[in-house]
């Protein structure tokens, strides 16, 4: 199921603190970040935070830039993005800024909470999502519903932690401000919990003011079926390298990386790499990887097209190339079409054996892009 691009966007003091104990909201951001901050909520289509945010903040979430407004209605967009909240108790203040400002607004909800929900503003919906919350089921809903491609979620730590502990976020935002709070009750940016093993990608760093932005990746794939934000970077990555192969009129154009558990790169390879007029990209890239190496185990090879099932121009093809490899996680964006190869089920083969299977669908365009004199 498709999910919104998820960025989560936070301001922390140097000793990791989200806040202090004191009843005011903590100013961490320097002008030139709130400006910045104003930019990204522009830019996107909803801003959500944790109900713990609006009853200790009271924070209104608009975009302040009327230019920034004007361009966005311009664009056929609402002047604000819609703003989202979370609470499983309902205990809501209804006289909060939240629900008096901006645009359109969404609470998700469990079941009890929803009986407890204070009458809010006519627009405001309420959608109660069962005894509990479930986030991958609430960001379906925002992408399905609500048509929403890019949250920003502003806080607070609670949200931040589940939604990157699930392999939910696909960017983390953190503006870094020179102070300290030093108060052990207050509230932390990521709590306790089990975070992907191994380092995230640093994509950018600017300072601004005397704050530092820091935007960093997640970068380890998935485990099992349900795709983490992570596969979708890495799946990219495959896409982008399919359109390094020397082009071709009688085989696929595919890309396709190995990946650790812990989000290292082992190596990527693509078709007819190296000169080779044969060789597939899974082959080229598992070929770049010592057969004992022994986080094979736990890897996800990442191919903008499916495994080949049978091939002619060698004795093994790829998904028994993956299988004897010892990998047991594939994620792929394009199933193979009939062009060269009638009925080809490379992720039959590798699900039949017990490994898991991903397909992301919203990658396929990329996938097909240098194929298209192949397929139409
Ligand atoms: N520096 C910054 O950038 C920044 C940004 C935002 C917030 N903050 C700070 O962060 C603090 C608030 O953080 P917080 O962790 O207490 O609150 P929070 O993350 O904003 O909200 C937590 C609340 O959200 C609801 N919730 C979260 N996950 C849920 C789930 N899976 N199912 C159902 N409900 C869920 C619950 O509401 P119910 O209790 O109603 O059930 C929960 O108590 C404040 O001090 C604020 O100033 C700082």
């Amino acid at each position: 199921m498709p999910v919104p691009h998820v960025l989560l966007s936070a301001a922390v003091s140097l000793d990791g603190y989200l806040d202090d104990t004191g009843p005011d909201r903590l100013l961490l951001s320097s002008p030139a970040d709130f400006d910045r901050v104003d930019e990204v909520r522009a830019s996107v289509d909803a801003i959500l935070v944790g109900a713990g945010t609006i009853r200790a903040d009271n924070p209104r979430l608009l975009v302040n830039s009327a230019e920034r407004r004007a361009a966005r209605r311009a664009a056929g967009q609402p002047e604000y993005p819609l703003k989202v909240t979370v609470s499983a108790s309902g205990d809501l203040d209804p006289d909060a800024r939240f629900w008096h400002t901006g645009g359109d607004k969404v609470l998700y909800t469990t079941d009890k909470g929803a009986a407890r929900v204070p009458r809010l503003p006519a627009d405001t919906t309420v959608v109660p999502l069962g005894p509990d919350i479930d986030w991958r089921a609430l960001l379906t809903h925002l992408h399905d519903v609500r048509g929403v491609r890019r949250l920003m979620v502003e806080g607070g730590g609670t949200v931040h932690t589940q939604l990157l502990q699930q392999g939910l976020a696909d960017e983390l935002q953190l503006a870094v401000a020179p102070l300290f709070v030093g108060e052990p009750t207050a509230p932390r940016l990521f709590g306790p919990g089990a975070y992907q093993a191994g380092r995230l990608r640093l994509c950018e760093t600017r300072p601004l003011g005397d704050t530092v932005l820091m935007r960093y990746e997640p970068t380890a794939p998935g485990a099992g079926p349900l795709p983490h934000a992570a596969d979708r970077h890495w799946l990219r990555l495959a896409c982008e390298l399919a359109a390094l192969c020397p082009p071709s009129d009688t085989a696929f154009s595919v890309g396709a990386v190995v990946v650790a558990a812990d989000g290292t790169e082992l190596a990527r390879g693509h078709s007819r790499e190296g000169g080779d007029p044969v060789v597939h990209a899974e082959e080229a890239a598992l070929a770049k990887v010592d057969v004992g190496d022994a986080r094979l185990a736990g890897a996800t090879v990442y191919s903008s097209l499916e495994p080949c099932a049978r091939r002619a121009s060698r004795p093994r093809a790829c998904a028994r190339l993956i299988l004897d490899a010892g990998v047991r996680r594939v994620v792929t964006a394009w199933r193979e079409p009939d062009t060269f190869v009638a009925g080809a089920d490379g992720c039959g083969v590798l699900v039949g054996e017990g490994a898991d299977v991903v397909v992301l669908p919203e990658l396929e365009g990329m996938a097909v892009r240098p194929n298209r004199h192949l397929v139409g």
